[in-house]
């Protein structure tokens, strides 16, 4: 087997690590986080219950958010793509609609919430973020532009993982909690969504670069023409 081949199958078998992490991270988080909505339950401690409107928003919103989380990863199987052209096209409308609905409705938990104004500045940003990329998504591909649709997808779903990343961000910070008299459940949720949000964007441009941009980039470059001289 040649080297090339033998770093071909190295790179697919690393490909197929980080998906399968990925998704099972997204369908644990789903899975633990969502369902409780379900039933009129939380798994956050001293929920606020009293703010009209707010715990129905976050029904509203997990239930979207997690469809999001569990049907993004299989879009981006290649064979799947290929072989199931019609189902990548309806899972993709599901993702979509999903991702719209939950944006726009924590747009009022994040305008009510009581976690800081640092946290909902952050909760904007993602806002915007989430419905900006998903709509540069759906008009590529309405314009036939698969390239161009892959790259605002995975920007996408980066944001989407952010739910994901920000739960894993929590988890020292609260032990760190125990220890540090000062920090308040406020301050380590601010963080963790911060460094989500930043850390997320950082790995999706990242992963462009490396897999759409660096390819095309190291192309030769197009000879450029001799000028033709321009007679008086
Ligand atoms: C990336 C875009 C997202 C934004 C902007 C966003 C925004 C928000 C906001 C503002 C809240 C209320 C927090 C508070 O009042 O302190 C919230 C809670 C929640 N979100 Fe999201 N979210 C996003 C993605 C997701 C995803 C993909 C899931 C899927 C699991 C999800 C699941 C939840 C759940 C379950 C809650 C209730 C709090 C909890 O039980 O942990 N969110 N989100």
């Amino acid at each position: 087997m040649s080297a090339a081949v033998m770093s071909r199958t190295a790179r697919e078998r690393w490909w197929w690590f980080l998906w399968g992490l990925l998704t099972v991270l997204a369908l644990g988080i789903a899975g633990y986080f969502v369902p409780p909505y379900l039933v009129g339950g939380t798994t956050v401690p001293d929920l606020d219950r009293t703010t009209p409107g707010y715990y129905t928003s976050l029904v509203l919103h997990a239930v979207p958010a997690g469809i999001a989380l569990v049907t993004g990863p299989w879009q981006f199987i290649p064979r799947l793509r290929t072989r199931f052209p019609r189902l990548h096209r309806i899972t993709g409308r599901v993702y979509l609609v999903s991702v719209v609905v939950a944006s726009l409705v924590a747009v009022y938990s994040s305008a009510v919430t009581k976690s800081g104004f640092p946290l909902q500045v952050a909760f904007f940003v993602l806002i915007a973020a989430w419905l900006y990329t998903a709509a540069k998504a759906y008009r590529a591909i309405r314009r036939r532009e698969v390239q161009l649709h892959r790259i605002w997808m995975v920007r996408n779903y980066a944001l989407t993982f952010a739910a994901v990343t920000l739960r894993l961000y929590q988890l020292p910070l609260l032990v760190l909690m125990n220890s540090v008299t000062w920090l308040e459940y406020k301050d380590v949720y601010t963080v963790s969504a911060w460094l989500s949000l930043l850390g997320n964007v950082l790995v999706a441009e990242y992963f462009i670069i490396q897999r759409t941009l660096a390819p095309l980039a190291r192309r030769e470059p197009v000879q450029a023409q001799a000028p033709v001289p321009v007679r008086a």
